[in-house]
């Protein structure tokens, strides 16, 4: 297992290109599922949740080949298979993708349950709900969704819930209508950039789906989807999480590639901190020489603060003098980061469905872990921060969806090294003294053969009167 060692207090200067945006690569590469012929697909980030779907299709029949130019090439070469197992699915949620598009082509979707989940509770009935409406029967079964339907038809359906709209359901929905017979109007569906994407990817295969981006979604069904391109919008979260990364040191970046269409929300709360940022066409370039004013922050549904930028928003928050209130109104339980937090010196606290922000000019760099995908930016962001070494483990949440993160970090100028999680790896400034002492500064093979031990007259062995000396020497951080 990797992790990341940040050596903090460095403010950012530089410029990188946001990548594709994940959320919307991977329900449209499931989405192929229901396409006959080959996709084309450019934009999509190297990411290990695009190779764990590429897996999960691989079994269902659906090749996809990371092409010389970049491009993601899916053909679809045997459409008997319909079981996504519990294997695949367990290790990524947005597997559940695939439910809609194998039971619109292939008539039965036999899909593993995702399981739990860190940021809360994640049901998936709404997504049931849509399909159920369209016609499919459904059952669960030994932690299987099962779903079946020898043809699909229109319907009207709404699928808001407690929490606002669904992303993953209103994609599952809309990729199993797009082949039902006669028309589906989906209400309160979800807005987000990354599902209108999919709707043009859809549409392109030859899908008559119109209101894409509102929350009433028309879709006329159609025989049969073709094989099309697409190129995947750019990442927003990624691009926030970069622009907060030059925030928090207070530095500057520029990012190309940035749909600031898509980050509304984002870029006036952070203009409101006080952030500078210039926009010129893709092209962002975000500065912060001053200090920053605290806020309040409600995450919420497109075109609200995305959830998946409350953490790292929490992290900048943390090094904002004053008090600060974030909430999160779409996964009211998504604050796993704030003890982590904690560990750098960052002043939160939890009350209910808030975190209490009380900013510090000063994180100290210290060894955290990361729960969970964007857990580990804020973490990633507050040791970049902070002073002195940070190490940030278990990274594979972070690999799962930003690609390449330390090396666009190290071209804004932090100073950041993936390393393998062991002791040795651990900078001696994050190691307790007590354990600094107990290091024998060499194996013990090295050691200068021991004097011969007198007896005292007790007849105990007593030790040279050199021993305790050169021992405590020895093993001094300086002489390390
Ligand atoms: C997607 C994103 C994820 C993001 C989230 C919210 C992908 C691959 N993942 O996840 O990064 O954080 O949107 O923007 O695109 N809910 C129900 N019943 C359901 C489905 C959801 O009650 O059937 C609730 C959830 O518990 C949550 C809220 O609705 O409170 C939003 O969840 P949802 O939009 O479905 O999230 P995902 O699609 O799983």
């Amino acid at each position: 297992m990797d992790m990341l060692h940040i050596r903090g207090g460095k403010a950012l200067c530089g410029e990188v290109a946001v990548s594709g945006a994940k959320n919307a690569a991977l329900p449209i590469m499931a989405a192929a599922l229901a396409v006959d012929g080959p996709c084309r697909l450019r934009g999509v980030p190297e990411l290990v949740d695009v190779r764990t779907l590429s897996t999960l299709l691989g079994e269902l029949g659906t090749t996809v080949t990371r092409e010389e130019d970049g491009g993601l090439l899916l053909a679809t070469a045997d459409n008997s298979s319909c079981v996504a197992t519990y294997e695949q699915v367990r290790r990524m949620r947005a597997s559940i993708c695939v439910l809609g598009p194998l039971l619109a082509r292939r008539g039965r979707a036999c899909v593993s349950l995702p399981g739990g989940c860190n940021i809360g509770h994640r049901p998936i009935d709404l997504h049931l709900k849509g399909l159920a409406a369209l016609g499919a029967e459904i059952r669960v079964e030994r932690g299987y969704v099962i779903a079946e339907a020898v043809r699909l038809y229109g319907a009207n359906i709404y699928l808001g819930g407690a929490f606002g709209s669904t992303v993953t359901g209103t994609c599952n929905v809309m990729s199993a209508a797009v082949l039902a017979e006669g028309t589906t109007t989906i209400e309160a569906a979800a807005c987000e950039p990354e599902v209108a994407d999919l709707g043009r990817f859809l549409n392109a295969a030859g899908a008559r789906i119109s209101g894409l981006g509102t929350p009433f979604v028309r879709i006329e069904g159609v025989e049969q989807l073709t094989g099309t391109e697409h190129t995947v919008i750019p990442d927003r979260i990624e691009a926030a999480t970069l622009m907060m990364a030059a925030a928090i040191t207070r530095g500057e970046a520029t990012l190309r590639n940035v749909c600031v269409r898509h980050m509304t929300a984002v870029l006036e709360k952070l203009r409101e901190m006080g952030v500078t940022i210039r926009v010129n066409g893709s092209t962002v370039h975000v500065r912060c020489d001053g200090p920053l004013r605290p806020v309040d922050c409600i995450a919420l549904p497109y075109p609200g603060i995305p959830t998946d930028v409350q953490a790292q928003l929490t992290a900048l928050l943390g090094t904002t003098a004053g008090i600060s209130i974030v909430t999160d109104k779409v996964f009211p339980d998504r604050f796993m980061h704030v003890s982590e937090l904690l560990r750098v010196g960052a002043r939160i606290r939890r009350e209910g469905n808030n975190a209490i922000v009380s900013g510090s000019d000063s994180l100290s760099g210290a060894s955290v872990m990361a729960s969970d995908l964007r857990a580990s930016a804020a973490l990633v962001l507050a040791a970049l921060a902070a002073e002195g070494d940070s190490v940030v483990r278990r990274i594979y949440h972070l690999d799962r969806g930003y690609e390449r993160l330390e090396d666009k970090l190290t071209r804004l100028g932090a100073d950041v090294s993936r390393v393998k999680d062991d002791p040795a790896h651990v900078p001696a400034s994050l190691r307790p003294d007590e354990e600094r002492r107990q290091v024998p500064l060499r194996p013990p093979h090295f050691a200068r053969p021991a004097a011969p031990r007198e007896i005292g007259s007790s007849g105990v062995a007593v030790p040279p009167p050199s021993a305790g000396k050169s021992s405590s020497a020895g093993n001094s951080p300086s002489a390390r």
